[in-house]
């Protein structure tokens, strides 16, 4: 059927893998809306599921073989939302058909499997883009062009990622219905079990990138960790490349409504982001004080679309080589690095950790 969707001329045609949450929220819709992306397949080893979104989506082509949808030649990049456990051997195997990917965060759960995709791209000559959606809000983009022009040396950044109660009651009104299916193939085991490596994947993964984000790389961390009931909670040290210090506090769940955010103080400035929850499809908040003129200045970032807007950068990089600010291979390692320094810093009771000499997998 018709949509009211207007598409450029030309656009990235895109296979997905998986058909489970991420992608019925994200990235079906995403690819959908995407100006310049064109929904070419769908590939789910759940037959039913792949159907019910076919049913919806209307991709041109559906297979239950992620091989045979890699086979497709119509197909120029896919889109990989599966387990973490599951992002490198997938992203791999993409990469030897000559795709370029996009894949969900975290970018994988080792760094060294991160390390081999990042150099066989490079080989391969595809692009790689990781899903840390966070880098496409209206509001943190216009407060990091504002933090590079105005704020002058920065000294500390403080960010908060803070699950809150009542999170599942939210995100259950604010997605779409959600369809699920027997036979959906998850990692093994339950990743839940271990559940300070879980949320460090799942929340942390989003923490580091927006710090990483704004202030670049982060040289090394020091990370205690406490947990009482169902609150766990981290607070990270870190000392960033360019001199500045910072302090990351993940905390979930918290005893409140969602609260992540960022403040970072320049000579010349600050800049105060406060973040919603993705699934509001609402741009962060953000105040921007410029020292010098002694104004305060507050984006109206109209567009929250996050998951929209990362699929039109990684298209827009692949189709006419315009960079958007994406999270590429090297960030997604740095993300992996940061996370799995952050573990072991509390293994070793805050002992400061290297992000360069940190190896392993979460
Ligand atoms: N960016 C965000 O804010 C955000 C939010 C939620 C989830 N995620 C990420 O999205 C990823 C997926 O999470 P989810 O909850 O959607 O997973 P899910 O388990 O609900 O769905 C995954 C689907 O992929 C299919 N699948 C897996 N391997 C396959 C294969 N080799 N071939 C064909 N089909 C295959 C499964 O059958 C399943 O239907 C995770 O890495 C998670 O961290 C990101």
């Amino acid at each position: 059927m018709k949509t009211n969707v207007k598409k450029e001329e030309g656009c990235l045609k895109v296979g997905v893998l998986g058909c489970g949450i991420i992608c019925q929220a994200g990235h079906l819709i995403g690819s959908t809306k995407a100006r310049n992306i064109h929904l070419q397949a769908i590939c789910d080893v759940s037959e039913a599921l792949c159907r019910k979104m076919a049913a919806i989506y209307e991709p041109a082509s559906v297979y239950f073989d992620y091989e045979e949808m890699l086979a497709d030649s119509k197909v120029e990049a896919v889109i990989i939302g599966i387990g973490d456990q599951f992002h490198i051997p997938c992203a791999r195997q993409a990469v030897l058909a000559g795709k370029h990917v996009f894949v969900e965060k975290p970018m994988g759960v080792s760094i060294e499997e991160c390390e081999e995709l990042r150099q066989l791209a490079r080989e391969k000559g595809v692009f790689v883009q990781i899903g840390h959606m966070k880098r496409y809000d209206e509001g943190l983009q216009f407060a990091k062009k504002f933090k590079e022009e105005k704020l002058g040396e920065v000294t500390v950044y403080k960010g908060w990622y803070c699950d809150g109660q009542g999170r599942y009651t939210l995100t259950d009104n604010l997605m779409p219905v959600l369809y699920s299916a027997n036979d959906m193939k998850k990692p093994a085991g339950n990743p839940k079990a271990v559940l300070d490596h879980y949320y460090l994947l799942g929340h942390g993964s989003h923490l580091f990138d927006t710090a990483m984000y704004f202030m670049g790389e982060i040289e090394e961390v020091s990370a205690r960790y406490v947990n009482k009931g169902k609150l766990h909670s981290w607070l990270i040290d870190c000392n960033f490349a360019d001199g500045a210090i910072g302090t990351l506090n993940l905390s979930v769940t918290i005893a409140q409504k969602w609260h992540e955010g960022c403040e970072i103080y320049g000579t010349k400035g600050t800049v105060y982001a406060k973040t919603f929850n993705p699934w509001a499809l609402q741009s962060s908040e953000v105040e921007c004080y410029d020292g010098e003129q002694q104004i305060s200045i507050t984006p109206a970032a109209h567009d929250g679309q996050v998951f929209r807007r990362e699929l039109e950068g990684f298209a827009d990089f692949i189709l006419h080589g315009i960079s958007s600010g994406a999270a590429e291979a090297g960030d997604g390692i740095q993300v992996m690095r940061a996370l799995i320094a952050t573990y072991q810093s509390v293994q070793e009771k805050g002992k400061w950790i290297s992000l360069k000499e940190v190896k392993g997998a979460l």
